[in-house]
């Protein structure tokens, strides 16, 4: 191989997701797109608020074409990331300046700044599973290793028991995602104190400060009137990561910012590494979005698909068998196995493969950090969904002669 040896399993890795995605488009020219039912990405089904595409037109119109698209200050401009602070601030009661946040490119820019200026190598940073796949890779191409701790399968709420298990002097970051991808789980307030009590502990095992990454591009998606908790109220050394891939249907855009809790230790340092001209690359988040998200902090996603789709499909998955928590908030549904395996992984990784002969594409939770699971991801057409469940009815059915 002529690629580095770090990047030798990454690769490997990742040829897995584009199978499924090769396998969906080959069975889509021989079935029809119309009998395939593809719940494999993550990817917004609702269109783009009007709004967003006005203001990117008014914003090009209005503003002088040097400005912006010009270079700018790292972190973005001023008066975008002041606009933020002061949207954070009212929406929240917080008190960030404009020098707490950060313009990135999306979530994933975010959570790689912060990895590459926190880790050295061989560093430790903490998920809890079910975590988003990619974490394993960013921590990996950051030079650090991610330590995993189990999932509570009951609840999928934060397994805080188990985490002073994973903390050595080795762990820099922990990493925690609300509402979560792959279960759609919220994680509640209580849940936050306990994990900032366990996270006072691991600072003293550990020798230094532990910082969060509260990776939340899902903020704003969430059902039957939910709260999701304001992290730094929670977490002292809070790290958020805000991305308008999900809320604004924008992921192609690739906008997002950090906002870095005015309560963190060592905060000017801190700040200083985020904002530090090196930034993974990129130099600075994209211009034109900066600009145009300024002006739609508070435009609101339509949720009224999703939440169709998340009733529709959790009532008549339920009605066949199938266990699952009715998900709070994002668009993923995390279902159980029913196939009895010896190996949770086993289990699941059947389901996948059976799911596959009815053309019903689903992701293996083993990726997750929780084996025995599928992710249903149900930002689709709500249309797939309706005829979808004829499949998932022959699978139920498959799954149970399989048992015998
Ligand atoms: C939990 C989580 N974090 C981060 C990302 C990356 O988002 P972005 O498109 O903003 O980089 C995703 C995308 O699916 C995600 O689900």
């Amino acid at each position: 191989m002529v690629v580095s040896k770090r990047m030798e399993p990454l690769i490997k890795g990742s040829s897995a997701i584009r199978m499924l995605f090769e396998e969906g488009k080959k069975m889509a020219l021989e079935y029809g797109p119309e009998n395939v039912y593809d719940f494999s990405l993550g990817n917004p089904s609702v269109p783009a608020p009007a709004i967003v595409n006005e203001t990117i037109g008014r914003v090009v119109k209005e503003s002088e074409s040097l400005y912006i698209h010009g270079y700018m200050k790292n972190a973005g401009f001023d008066e975008v990331r002041e606009a933020v602070a002061g949207y954070l601030n009212r929406r929240y009661g917080a008190s960030y300046t404009m020098e707490n946040i950060i313009m990135t490119v999306g979530a994933a820019g975010g959570i790689n700044d912060i990895l590459n200026i926190f880790l050295d190598f061989d560093d430790e940073v903490i998920a809890f599973a079910p975590f988003f796949t990619e974490y394993r890779n960013y921590v990996k191409m950051a030079g650090g290793n991610l330590a995993v701790v189990p999932a509570d399968y009951e609840t999928f709420q934060l397994n805080i028991d188990e985490f002073p298990m994973y903390v050595s002097e080795k762990t820099k970051l922990v990493i925690i995602n609300n509402p979560n991808n792959p279960s759609g789980v919220l994680y509640s307030a209580e849940t936050l104190d306990r994990l900032q009590t366990a996270l006072e502990k691991a600072e003293e095992k550990a020798g230094h400060p532990i910082y969060v990454i509260c990776d939340e591009p899902y903020r704003d998606l969430v059902y039957d009137g939910a709260e999701v908790p304001f992290m730094p109220d929670h977490i002292k050394n809070c790290l958020s990561v805000y991305s308008f891939s999900k809320s604004l249907s924008l992921p192609g855009e690739r906008i997002g910012y950090t906002a870095i809790s005015p309560k963190c230790d060592y905060i000017s340092e801190v700040t200083a590494g985020i904002t530090c001209s090196h930034r993974i690359g990129c130099v600075n988040a994209p211009s034109l979005l900066q600009l145009t998200i300024k002006e739609c902090l508070e435009t609101r996603p339509d949720l009224s698909v999703y939440d169709t789709n998340r009733k529709l499909l959790y009532n008549n998955l339920t009605a066949l068998g199938f266990e699952c928590l009715l998900p709070q908030g994002a668009f993923y549904l995390f279902v159980k196995s029913p196939v009895k395996a010896g190996k949770k992984a086993e289990s699941s990784a059947k389901l996948v493969e059976l799911g596959k002969k009815q053309h019903l594409l689903l992701v293996d939770g083993t990726g997750f950090g929780a084996p025995g699971y599928v992710r249903i991801a149900y930002c689709v057409d709500t249309a797939m969904i309706e005829r979808s469940f004829a499949a998932f009815e022959r699978l139920a059915a498959e799954c149970a002669q399989l048992n015998g």
